[in-house]
């Protein structure tokens, strides 16, 4: 295998407070080493080992890849006239699900993959280096299985998300339905999903019903993740920590006590502030659940209908503006905290041993990215050890 330095780096996140200053692990005049996958050395660009082939940052930022651990990708259409009239003071329902599960249902194999690329490629020009994605727009079990085996040809983190709203054909009668997504469907998708999730929300699935859903997944050796808390106070959040969940998300609508739960677990707090953005809604209070000790991930939670956006950068500049985080912690949620919400300790940090997912910024620093919003800072990008930008 070839060994690549990457040297010159003005200012080097490593997400790891042993290697540098402060939370983020911070080395200024850097330099890393990749070999094959992996990073194999960190530290500053005077001390760096000779490799193989060497690389010149010209002084910009290198940051780990975003985890982008919240999408919906899998889907066909779009609903750019439900969010005109939303611009126009219609307000977000979670029914215009409906109108991408038709769209889904008529597309084809080929087609859903070529969108799910398209998405993805977009992603990765943004600095995206992993992203889970969901089922969901199926919702029957040929049409949710077939998403999954589509999402499962280009990533590793997959969600079954049969229970994203009860299928339309089933609206006479969401028993079956909770019954059909905890047995025939399931068994259909599970192989081809590491995670299961429920939309718990009032005109989705209630406390019960997600909890009947999350336990089949559990028992069909799927992990909890859980959609909580977005359009009202409910019971998903908290539910979501007794069942171990590894992460509650959007938790937009918080008491105390759900602040309290996610603090004192395991539970990761994952915000998308996309979908407030698109949805013209409150915007979840980042700064209350930090300060309360809990762990934040920010991702997009791309889809076409509450937040159509696969950028990262652009979810960071409004956390930093609009949702209390400081430049440091968006950036730390974007990586390792996505990192966190997948269990995942090979990603969202440059330490050695870890894959090797770089971004280059055309910046001097990672705060370019909330201070210069909308700007494509982007320079280049490594997937696992192979410029792929
Ligand atoms: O995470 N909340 C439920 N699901 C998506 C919205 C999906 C849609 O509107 O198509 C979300 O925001
Ligand atoms: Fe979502």
């Amino acid at each position: 295998m070839t060994t690549t330095l990457v040297t010159n780096i003005g200012s080097l996140v490593t997400n790891d407070p042993a290697l540098g200053e402060g939370p983020l692990g911070l080395v200024e005049d850097a330099a890393v080493v990749m070999d094959g996958d992996r990073v194999t050395w960190v530290g500053p660009a005077a001390k760096a080992p000779a490799a193989d082939a060497a690389y010149d940052a010209g002084g910009r930022a290198l940051i780990p890849g975003f985890v982008d651990s919240h999408s919906h990708l899998v889907f066909a259409g779009d609903r750019t006239q439900e969010f005109n009239a939303r611009m126009s003071g219609r307000s977000y329902t979670a029914g215009g699900i409906r109108t991408t599960v038709a769209a889904t249902r008529s597309a084809t194999d080929a087609q859903l993959e070529a969108n799910l690329v398209r998405h993805l490629h977009e992603a990765r020009r943004q600095g995206t280096t992993t992203f889970e994605t969901k089922s969901g727009y199926g919702l029957t079990v040929e049409d949710e299985a077939r998403a999954l085996r589509i999402a499962a040809a280009h990533t590793d983190e997959v969600t079954y998300l049969g229970a994203h709203i009860v299928s339309p054909d089933y609206a006479e009668d969401p028993a079956a339905y909770v019954d059909l997504v905890t047995g025939e469907m399931l068994t259909a998708c599970a192989p081809y999903a590491r995670w299961v999730d429920v939309f718990c929300e009032k005109g989705a699935f209630d406390g019960d019903q997600a909890r009947a859903i999350l336990t089949a997944g559990k028992a069909a050796g799927l992990i909890p993740r859980i959609h909580a808390n977005q359009l009202s106070f409910g019971p998903g959040v908290q539910l979501g920590v007794e069942l171990g969940a590894a992460s509650a998300d959007h938790c937009t609508h918080l008491t105390d006590a759900d602040v309290d739960a996610l603090a004192n677990s395991e539970t990761v707090a994952t915000l998308l502030p996309g979908a407030e953005f698109s949805t013209r809604a409150q915007w979840p209070d980042a700064r209350r659940l930090l300060d309360a000790g809990a762990t934040v991930a920010l991702s997009t939670d791309c889809n076409p209908g509450s937040s159509y956006t696969s950028s990262m950068p652009f979810c960071i500049a409004l956390a930093v503006r609009d949702m209390g985080m400081t430049p440091d912690e968006a950036l730390w949620s974007a990586t390792a905290g996505g990192a966190r919400a997948l269990r995942r300790t090979d990603i969202g940090a440059l330490t050695p041993g870890a894959r090797a997912d770089l971004v280059l910024l055309d910046a001097p620093s990672h705060v370019h990215l909330a201070y210069r919003p909308g700007v494509p800072l982007v320079h280049a990008v490594w997937q696992r050890g192979e410029r792929v930008v």
